[in-house]
């Protein structure tokens, strides 16, 4: 089987004046058809990497090619090709649903007898038909992002790039939106690159993610590799005696298939290979030393996990305190960073 690629960086790198490194030589490619997400914090990089593969923006030093062509010395060939969503709404407010997107139709240069046929399909699709002749500053946050999205489509992208789709909406129009993308890659079957904050957007929607941080890529897999990777059965623990922790911390972390335990305030997260049989490993081990285990819980690595585990932070909370701490911990489990 041939595998064709759609997107591909190498040693791709963006220095904004001369001291911002935003995107530090990073290389990856995504797959002909594949829905990839860059999942990272704020100001990790993820935009300025879309910028570059949109042709919106030079980068400092390396390449990068989309549908077969180099962004720097053929961009026009690359517009041609593909379909951009910034992260920002950028529809005109006064003109109606179908108003925008002959706007667009014009500006993509759609041959005009197919532009009506094309319109009428992608309204439909994004559910906007009933509603393309109110002005769009009527339109909820999330209808602006549905046509947002028809917009992209019109002129039959190869590669669909999609900025944050579903930044600041509601949970329940968020997961509509996630329906549109699932519906637009089945109809079209194009390639998609998404950036994201959201752990759910990106474990529901995405073949593989990148996850992006201080420019850099952390881990690059799929969802179900990543979260395999940090074991099966994430214990957590709380004790009763948090000044007792780390003797019991130190003694979890020589069972046989603990791979990483981390401790805050009472509170022993163990990673393990096999969650069900080091569980009582540690009750024996409380016991032991004398140490009273408040509750105790196993469950699946989530993709929250796995971010934390890479990035050593929570991606909401935006903290970088435990950022180098974390890491130095990983490297001297011999974790891969
Ligand atoms: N035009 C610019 N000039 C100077 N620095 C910039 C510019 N654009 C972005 N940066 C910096 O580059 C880094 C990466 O920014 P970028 O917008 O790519 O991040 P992001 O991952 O998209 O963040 P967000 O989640 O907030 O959208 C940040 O440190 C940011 O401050
Ligand atoms: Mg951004």
């Amino acid at each position: 089987m041939i595998v064709v690629q759609s997107i591909e960086t190498r040693s791709l790198k963006k220095i904004y004046n001369s001291n911002t490194i935003a995107v530090n030589d990073i290389s990856f490619s995504v797959e002909e058809g594949e829905i990839f997400g860059f999942l990272g914090p704020n100001g990790a990089g993820k935009s300025t990497t879309m910028m570059i593969l949109t042709t919106l923006l030079k980068p400092t030093s390396g390449s990068a090619f989309v549908a077969g062509f180099d962004v720097a010395t053929e961009p026009k060939k690359v517009r041609q090709r593909i379909g951009y969503v910034q992260q920002e709404i950028t529809i005109d407010e006064y003109l109606s649903g179908r108003e925008n997107l002959l706007l667009h139709a014009r500006l993509n240069h759609i041959p005009k007898d197919q532009m009506r046929g094309r319109i009428d399909e992608l309204l439909e699709l994004v559910e906007l038909k009933e509603k393309q002749d109110d002005a769009a500053i009527t339109y909820s946050g999330g209808m602006r992002k549905r046509l947002e999205i028809a917009g992209g489509l019109l002129h039959r992208p190869k590669v669909l790039f999609l900025d944050e789709p579903t930044v600041g909406l509601d949970i329940q129009t968020r997961q509509k939106i996630w329906e549109y993308i699932k519906k637009i890659h089945t109809e079209y079957k194009m390639t998609i690159f998404l950036t994201t904050h959201y752990m759910e957007e990106a474990d529901r929607l995405c073949d593989r993610i990148g996850i992006i941080d201080n420019g850099k890529i952390q881990a690059i897999d799929t969802p179900k590799n990543l979260k395999n990777a940090l074991g099966s059965g994430i214990i957590t623990l709380l004790i009763e005696n948090k000044i007792a922790a780390a003797g019991l911390v130190s003694a979890i972390r020589k069972i046989e298939f603990v791979r990483d335990v981390t401790e805050h305030d009472g509170k022993i997260t163990v990673f393990s290979s096999k969650g069900a049989e080091v569980a009582p490993m540690i009750f024996s081990l409380s016991t032991e030393l004398g140490v009273t285990i408040q509750s105790i819980s196993i469950t699946e690595p989530t993709l929250d996990d796995v971010f934390i585990s890479y990035t050593g932070r929570d991606l909401r909370d935006g903290n970088s305190s435990s950022y180098d701490q974390k890491k130095e911990h990983r490297k001297m489990k011999g974790i891969r960073a």
